[in-house]
């Protein structure tokens, strides 16, 4: 999809569709009101018959508006003025994309709502594109017959009341799309089966990403290789399956050399059955979603790439599967992880922590200014925090403030979640270090907590995605997050630097 942000007059540019937004109790936007002017009054009249009006999220198409160079007018419902927010424009914007996605216009201008500051404006036309992104994902690769829309939206313009107005809304309009290009990265790795995307499947598909872009290196290590390190944590869950794991490492160097990166370490389970303490039968099939962090990871380089960031990333994706066999971990087995650190595996199910752990200690060597790992890592978490937040768990507040104001600000939300010391004890193994579980109470902090005693040598932040990272029920389906939270973390990562 392509965005950009223009200036003109509304009713003289040509378009398949006017997007104009309409506050609830028919409020126009001063856009709105000049538009309305220029028709002649044609949108208020229709306003009065009252079949629309301007709830958050209610469409109205109207064809063939007078005096209009644009073919349709689409009225989009803002929702009460009062509580307006960009939040807001994108959660109006989404039917409607839906909408002219099916519609046979491909294009579409969107009156930007009021002539906010360069940052608001920003803001709005993230939130935007977001929606629109968001309304146009389809995921058929696995049909036998895929039914595309006839005529697909592609191009999606603003139009800005001012120029400095368009100039924001331009460079929203580059982030957001980049962030779309990660995001369904993202998903379509997600959204895809187990027996497909495999570790392998997943490793050559980084491998792809890496193909024709000089900036990013992309590097898999094999078991033996991985052996040869003392993984022994990774490799043990590893060993119940017949597909075999995979340590993904991606190295993009956007930014000066030498200055140090910024580590992503993405779970990439790719399909979690449990293993010998194997999980209940229902749901059991969204499991395949447990590799999100990893594909948020490949998301996100991707998203860097795009914009030539100029900033050094590294991403570590460990990647296997968690399955019962004879030669799987069992509940009470000791592995020795790659830090030298021993664990007894008291369930079999806390696998995600096996191979992030060594995951983690292998991300020492790039030396890295912060760390963060993403995982789905805890049913805990959606407990805690339902599906609106990823939890975060942190060893050092700034960095935590860091990405809860990142992720405030882009709406890929998350709320932070105590690391005291006291937790550490139920973690308290008779014949190893440590165990791998720490009990019911607290389970997303308790496993962040065995992550932190691998995590010691850098600054590091945990997001457990458990809950954000897919959507169950009727629309079952990835999210795509949080590829905006760490691209918005990056992009102010990089702003601060110049
Ligand atoms: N991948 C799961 C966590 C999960 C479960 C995420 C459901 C989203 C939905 C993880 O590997 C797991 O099984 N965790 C266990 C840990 C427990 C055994 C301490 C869990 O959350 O039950
Ligand atoms: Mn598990
Ligand atoms: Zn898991």
């Amino acid at each position: 999809m392509e965005y950009s942000c223009k200036l003109g007059a509304a009713d003289k540019l040509k378009s398949a569709c006017l997007v104009v937004g309409v506050y609830k109790n028919n409020r126009l936007t001063p856009l709105g009101q000049g538009l309305d002017a220029a028709l002649g009054g044609q949108l208020k009249r229709i306003l009065k018959r009252q079949d629309f009006a301007g709830d958050l999220g209610q469409t109205q198409m109207l064809y063939e508006p007078k005096g209009c160079a644009a073919v349709r007018i689409l009225l989009v419902g803002l929702g009460e003025q009062k509580e307006f927010s960009a939040r807001q424009f994108g959660l109006a914007l989404l039917p409607a994309f839906q909408q002219l996605d099916k519609s046979a216009a491909t294009d579409c201008l969107v009156l930007l709502p009021n002539d906010a500051d360069d940052e608001s404006t920003y803001r709005l036309v993230r939130e935007a594109v977001n929606a629109a992104e968001a309304g146009v994902y389809r995921f058929e690769q696995c049909k036998s017959e895929a039914t595309p829309p006839k005529h697909p939206l592609k191009r999606v313009e603003f139009l800005a009341q001012s120029r400095a107005q368009a100039n924001a809304g331009n460079r929203a309009a580059e982030h957001g799309r980049a962030i779309g290009i990660g995001s369904r990265l993202a998903k379509d790795l997600a959204n895809l089966p187990g027996n497909i995307c495999t570790p392998t499947y997943l490793a050559e598909q980084a491998q792809a990403l890496g193909r024709g872009k000089p900036k990013l290196k992309v590097t898999v290590l094999s078991e033996k290789q991985m052996e040869k390190l003392g993984m022994g944590a990774l490799l043990s869950v590893s060993r119940g399956s017949r597909q075999p794991a995979k340590l993904i490492v991606l190295e993009y160097n956007g930014g000066k050399a030498g200055s140090k990166p910024v580590a992503l370490v993405g779970k990439g389970l790719t399909f979690d059955a449990g293993g010998i303490s194997i999980k209940p039968a229902a749901n059991m099939d969204e499991m395949k979603y447990d590799m999100c962090g990893g594909a948020s990871v490949l998301g996100t380089i991707a998203a860097c790439a795009e914009l030539n960031l100029p900033i050094n990333v590294v991403g570590v994706v460990p990647s296997s599967e968690n399955l019962p066999d004879g030669d799987a971990n069992k509940p009470g087995d000791i592995v020795t992880s790659m830090s030298g650190q021993t664990i007894e595996i008291l369930n079999t199910d806390a696998e995600g922590r096996l191979i992030l752990c060594d995951a983690l200690t292998y991300t020492e060597r790039f030396e890295p200014a912060a760390v963060i790992d993403i995982a789905t890592l805890t049913g805990a978490c959606i407990i805690a925090l339902g599906h609106q937040a990823s939890g975060l768990l942190a060893n050092d507040d700034k960095l935590a403030e860091e990405l809860f104001e990142a992720s405030t600000e882009c709406g890929d939300r998350t709320w932070r979640l105590p690391l005291w010391d006291e937790y550490q004890r139920q973690l308290d193994s008779n014949f190893a270090d440590m165990a791998n579980i720490g009990g019911r109470p607290a389970g997303t902090i308790t496993a962040a907590c065995f992550l932190s005693r691998y995590a010691k040598a850098f600054k590091w932040a945990h997001l457990d995605i458990a809950g954000v990272a897919w959507n169950s029920g009727e629309k079952k389906g990835a999210t795509g997050r949080p590829v905006p939270l760490l691209t918005e973390f990056l992009l102010r990562r990089c702003k601060a630097s110049m």
